[in-house]
């Protein structure tokens, strides 16, 4: 096998990303799972008995054959959003046995085939090295990481500047005459300079290090939002909308009396612009829309979105949480007044977030909190600000995880974000075919421009129990409603399985999820034909 730029495979292990594998056959997907699983002494669950009845509707989280020996579901996991999810619902939602019975197959999502990007050098697996975690056993499993719309894993450069860090440079930061204030002030503000660098922000001062994308999301609503809006004008966000993108606004329209307008999506996930555009006017204020979506994938026209927003006179603040690991980001390009993201979604650590602003805009915007740092000038009488970014950074910041920052940003620009995502949609387009292969399989969001989020929902299956399932044989997902509710109601469902790529998934992550829900697909057969036998 050869790479596509002609340069030769050197690991035999090597995986072309870019070969998309024929359609698996789902009987042949089938007799292998059940030849798996005929494979295995039967065990734990009442449904692998050829004479045991159906368990529905009791239905407990199911056992993949090949995996460890498991308890059952715990009613606390340990894990907020799986708690969350296996909840009882809030919103009335029909019992799973009530659930419409779902084509073994879904009409081809057209996902854009080829991102038209120049190919460059990248050598998955020497990714993949670099990732410790990525060695981690769980469940005496070799971990299978798809939950990077969650959090991403660090690289060693990353852990190890921390330590650095922290063994030779750690200080307060601007205050201290001293050498060790010096080296930390240093490092804390080269990091801005990469911020800077990666976004292609004009100036480091129009780059605020927060806590991450909810927090710089709470500044412009707290700070601009509470300046700016009157009774009567109007927010637009999406129906795409991560919570941390509606919260914020709803509480600031309940303040000032104005209203929030949501701008629909079709039925692939796609905003509809015709619509989107009736309702920007002379109220608008302000559009707030996400460039990725974190629980469909589909990836906004936030330049086209901007333009007609900045046509109504409006301002726009971009959600760039689910965007910056997985495609270049240029805020001048796409002319954005705000952009935001965190740092633990671009393998950063956590803790640390961003918000850009045009600097006219931040200088223009009051102080939101207030204390240390963010002043020039304090009496009794009156405090006199710094200006932006310091103003908005008030106490002392989290200076270890904003070098940590520097250092994942510095990370991803060797690697080269025209390669992540050239390399990440190869294994969409792929992971796309194979989960349709998967019977009973229904993809949630079907976008033509996708990043790298594969939602799904399993006939017969509560997505919470297939996320625990997986998680026994070592796979990672998240199983819930992604804090993205209003945009899962769009689609009739309160909750998906939801595996999401990063630069250092390859194919055989890809396989190893499409197997373990065959085997689960296969059980059920099983059960099923036990029962009708
Ligand atoms: N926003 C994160 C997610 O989508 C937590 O999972």
């Amino acid at each position: 096998m050869s790479r596509r730029d002609g340069t030769p495979d050197e690991s035999s292990s090597w995986r072309d990303p870019f070969a998309v594998a024929p359609p698996l056959d789902p009987a042949v997907l089938a007799r292998l799972a059940s030849e798996l699983y005929a494979a295995v002494p039967a065990a734990t669950s009442a449904n692998a008995s050829p004479t045991a009845p159906l368990p529905e509707p009791q239905w407990s989280a199911p056992v993949l054959p090949a995996a460890a020996p498991a308890a059952a579901t715990p009613a606390g996991t340990g894990y907020y959003f799986l708690d969350e999810a296996l909840a009882p619902a809030r919103v009335a939602s029909p019992p799973w046995s009530e659930a419409p019975r779902l084509e073994a197959r879904e009409p081809l999502p057209e996902i854009v085939p080829d991102l038209g990007l120049a190919p460059g050098h990248f050598d998955v697996l020497t990714v993949r090295r670099d990732f410790p975690i990525l060695e981690e056993r769980v469940h005496g499993r070799p971990v299978v990481w798809l939950d990077n719309a969650a959090t991403t894993q660090k690289p060693r450069s990353v852990i190890e500047r921390l330590a650095r860090f922290y063994a030779h440079e750690n200080s307060n930061i601007h205050r201290a005459a001293h050498a060790l204030a010096a080296r930390a002030t240093n490092a804390y503000e080269a990091a801005r300079d990469k911020v800077r660098r990666f976004l292609n922000a004009s100036s480091p001062r129009e780059i605020v290090f927060v806590r991450g994308a909810t927090e710089a999301i709470n500044l412009v609503a707290q700070s601009w939002g509470r300046r700016q809006l009157v009774a009567g004008d109007e927010i637009v966000i999406t129906w795409l909308e991560h919570h941390s993108n509606i919260v914020p606004w709803q509480q600031l329209a309940t303040e000032k009396g104005a209203r929030l307008r949501i701008a629909p999506i079709d039925d692939d996930g796609q905003v509809l612009l015709e619509q989107y555009e009736q309702l920007l006017g002379p109220r608008t204020q302000l559009v707030a829309l996400t460039h990725v979506s974190n629980a469909l994938g589909s990836v906004t026209p936030v330049r086209e979105m901007v333009a007609m927003a900045h046509r109504h006179g409006a301002r726009v603040l971009v959600d760039g949480a689910q965007a910056v690991a997985h495609l270049p980001v240029d805020v001048q390009s796409l002319d954005a007044d705000f952009y935001a993201f965190s740092g633990h979604k671009v393998f950063g650590p956590t803790g640390i977030g961003v918000l850009y602003g045009k600097a006219d805009l931040l200088d223009a915007m009051p102080p939101w909190q207030g204390g240390g740092n963010m002043i020039a000038d304090v009496t009794f009488e009156r405090t006199v600000y710094q200006a932006a970014p310091a103003r908005f950074e008030a106490g002392t910041g989290n200076i270890a995880d904003a070098v940590g920052l520097g250092a994942a940003l510095d990370y991803l620009a060797g690697v080269g974000l025209e390669n992540v995502a050239r390399h990440e949609h190869a294994l969409l387009v792929h992971a796309t075919d194979a989960l349709r292969g998967v019977p009973g399989l229904r993809l949630i969001g079907t976008a033509r421009e996708k990043a790298g989020v594969l939602s799904f929902v399993l006939d017969g299956f509560r997505p919470e129990d297939v996320g625990a399932a997986l998680d026994r044989e070592g796979i990672a997902v998240r199983a819930g409603h992604h804090c993205a509710q209003p945009a899962l109601r769009r689609f009739g469902l309160e909750s998906t399985v939801r595996p999401s790529l990063a630069l250092y998934n390859n194919c055989d992550d890809i396989d190893a999820l499409v197997a373990a829900l065959g085997r689960l697909v296969a059980v059920r057969q099983e059960s099923r034909n036990a029962k009708l036998g």
